[in-house]
């Protein structure tokens, strides 16, 4: 496994290369979920790239870039038994030395997180712009538990005619069902309990779907209800909307994405579901 810090190391490991480069951009910090998409990558092409990189302008002004969890010497350790051919670790200097040129993808960044953290969603999709420009892969692998960065970067890579396929993988759970976040090690022993939440608003969205409630507005309230019984959890907010407009619905035509974001304690965490 190579270890690479430069924009230059990484395009001339990648002159080199001749067959087929599947690369998983992250924030560090590692876990199950992360380790899927490595896993997935590993199983469906010949070299494998995974960036390391805590993002700053991702991060809106009060957000929690200083305390976002990293451990390079860990994840290097996962990496390595995942079978990473190369990580990608730059710095902010080598990543925005002097920097001028932002992607904005309209619409759907104006709902859901995008509301809710201005200016997210144009960090995400201009450095991962950069990113695939830097590793020029052919297929690139993101967390379904994102759902709205997958749809910003699909957008960008389809409205941008950019030459690779975006593979999304399911979203890892723990045992109680709380999605695998790297944010979750900020929970305390409580609030960990408490983050359990989510994914019960979530099966209960499904569990009324499946029984033939069509009304969102209904499933929608009993999902707050459910979480405002919570004491340590306080809702951002609950939406189900089209799959691929992010329009919120009154009655539900699947596909409809269930999502959430929901704080606990300090920790803002998100997770959806899909109604089919
Ligand atoms: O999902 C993430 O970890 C980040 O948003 C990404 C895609 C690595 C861009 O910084």
């Amino acid at each position: 496994m190579q270890v690479i810090e430069t924009v230059s190391g990484v395009r001339n490991l990648r002159g080199q290369i001749k067959n087929s480069v599947g690369f998983v951009p992250t924030m560090g910090y590692l876990h199950d979920g992360h380790l899927a998409l490595v896993k997935r990558a590993r199983a469906e092409t010949d070299t494998v790239v995974v960036s390391i990189f805590v993002n700053p302008t991702q991060f809106d002004v009060g957000e929690d870039l200083v305390s976002y969890p990293r451990d390079l010497e860990r994840d290097l350790e996962f990496l390595e038994r995942e079978k990473t051919d190369i990580v990608f670790v730059p710095s902010n200097k080598e990543m925005y030395p002097s920097f001028s040129t932002w992607i904005d993808v309209e619409g759907i960044t104006e709902k859901l997180e995008g509301l809710h953290r201005p200016g997210h969603f144009r960090g995400v999709a201009t450095v991962v712009a950069k990113l695939f420009n830097i590793v020029q892969p052919g297929r690139a692998y993101f967390g379904q538990k994102d759902a709205q960065q997958v749809l910003v970067i699909k957008r960008m890579v389809s409205d941008l005619k950019m030459n690779l396929e975006i593979v999304v993988v399911p979203t890892v759970r723990e045992s109680d069902g709380l999605a695998m976040s790297s944010r979750n090690v900020h929970l305390s022993h409580e609030e960990r309990r408490a983050a359990t939440v989510l994914f019960k608003a979530l099966s209960l969205a499904e569990e009324l779907w499946r029984g033939g409630e069509e009304d969102a507005d209904e499933i929608r309230f009993q999902m707050t209800s459910l979480i405002a019984g919570i004491s340590l959890a306080s809702i951002g907010y609950i939406s189900i909307a089209n799959i691929g407009t992010l329009e919120e619905m009154k009655i539900i035509t699947p596909p409809a994405l269930v999502s959430l974001a929901v704080r606990i304690g300090k920790t803002r965490l998100i997770d959806n579901a899909i109604l089919k």
